[in-house]
């Protein structure tokens, strides 16, 4: 088992994460999650990814080719970054109604006042909350559900949803001691590594985001080779090289950013990356990155392009990760109706 899959809790180990196809994917996705999603699958433990759609929906309607192409988009991601759909089951969200079903059930155990308090419910919704949708509102009800349908146990994400594990571990809390019993996991976050939160590269203050007006602050799993290498040489820096040890990143956002996302690309320490490239100025460095980024992402995105030649293999994969899911999240369904007392569960 890898590092943050171990738990003395009494429920079998089971990762579960999701993706909103909601635009394309960025360094943030890949290095934050999916990296780190394929490198779960072959822990021991039983992995289970999905593209939430449903999510999708909360903040923007899409035109219904649009929402197709992006789920159909990320789930090539996921397979292109190595995710193996024999060893990690992988589907999208609107397939298994199981978890909408349970959603309902969270909607009626969560409380307004802990909905109230997220703070991406405040950051989406902005000044305008009486015009957001109240999909966006529940949103974290049915992320919710995408975990405790299978009794998740282990939730690796970036550190922008930490906020929102923990109302599912408040979900399951209520939901056991309400009733009595010991049914819902309280599910661990698994926030580790040097990207989990990968910042714009425009601004080291700000995430970096599908939904930032600026494309210059990203990097987008897509891009090719020379638009990377622009990106990595427009990045914001300061004046000064490189220091020799982590302490030497503090108040140097933009500094740090970088060297983060050296590390997590590279499967290195930031502590290692440092002792090597310690003393350089950036105009050394940056090459370095982008033709480090350049080597590890083109080949996902060349993969990416050749799944999304066929359409039809894509949601085959998804329709049989769709029936395993099934398979286990129903029968998690059917014993919370009965827990609550509804007839004919
Ligand atoms: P989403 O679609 O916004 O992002 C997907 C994953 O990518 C991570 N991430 C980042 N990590 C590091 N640096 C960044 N700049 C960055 N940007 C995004 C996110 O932390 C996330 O892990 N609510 C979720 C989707 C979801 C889900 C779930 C996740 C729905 N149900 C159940 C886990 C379990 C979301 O909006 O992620």
């Amino acid at each position: 088992m890898t590092e943050g899959v171990q738990t003395p809790s009494a429920f079998t180990p089971r990762v579960f994460s999701g993706i909103q196809p909601s635009g394309g994917l960025t360094l943030g996705n890949y290095l934050g999650a999916i990296k780190r999603f394929v490198d779960m699958q072959d822990s021991g433990v039983e992995t289970i990814y999905c593209v939430v759609d449903l999510h999708a929906i909360t903040a923007t309607l899409f035109e219904p080719e649009t929402l197709r192409r992006q789920t159909r988009e990320l789930a090539a991601g996921y397979i292109a970054s190595g995710l193996d759909p024999a060893k990690s089951i992988l589907f999208n969200q609107s397939q298994v109604s199981t978890h909408a079903q349970l959603a309902w059930i969270f909607n009626c155990i969560a409380r307004m006042g802990w909905m109230q308090r997220m703070t991406q419910w405040k950051d989406k919704a902005g000044k305008n909350q009486q015009n957001a949708s109240l999909g966006l509102f529940a949103y974290p009800a049915l992320m919710a559900a995408d975990i405790l349908a299978y009794h998740g146990t282990h939730v690796p994400v970036g550190e922008d949803q930490k906020q929102h594990l923990e109302l599912t571990r408040d979900i399951a809390i209520k939901f056991n001691h309400d009733y009595g019993v010991d049914f819902f996991p309280i599910t661990e976050p698994v926030i580790e590594g040097a990207a989990t939160r990968v910042m714009s590269l425009r601004d080291g203050s700000k995430k970096m985001s599908k939904s930032d007006p600026s494309d210059a602050s990203r990097i987008n799993m897509t891009d090719d080779a020379d638009t990377i290498a622009k990106k990595i040489r427009k990045a914001k820096t300061d004046p000064e090289g490189l220091p020799s040890d982590v302490k030497g990143l503090e108040d140097r956002p933009e500094a740090r950013n970088l060297v983060n996302i050296y590390a997590a690309l590279n499967d290195q320490s930031v502590e290692d990356v440092l002792r090597d490239v310690g003393g350089k100025q950036f105009s050394e460095f940056k090459p370095m990155l982008s033709d480090l980024a350049v080597e590890k992402l083109s080949p996902i995105s060349g993969e990416m392009a050749r799944l999304m030649a066929d359409p039809a293999e894509i949601d085959r994969i998804l329709s049989d990760g769709a029936d395993r899911a099934r398979a286990i999240s129903e029968p998690i369904l059917k014993r919370t109706y009965e827990i609550i007392g509804m007839v004919g569960a």
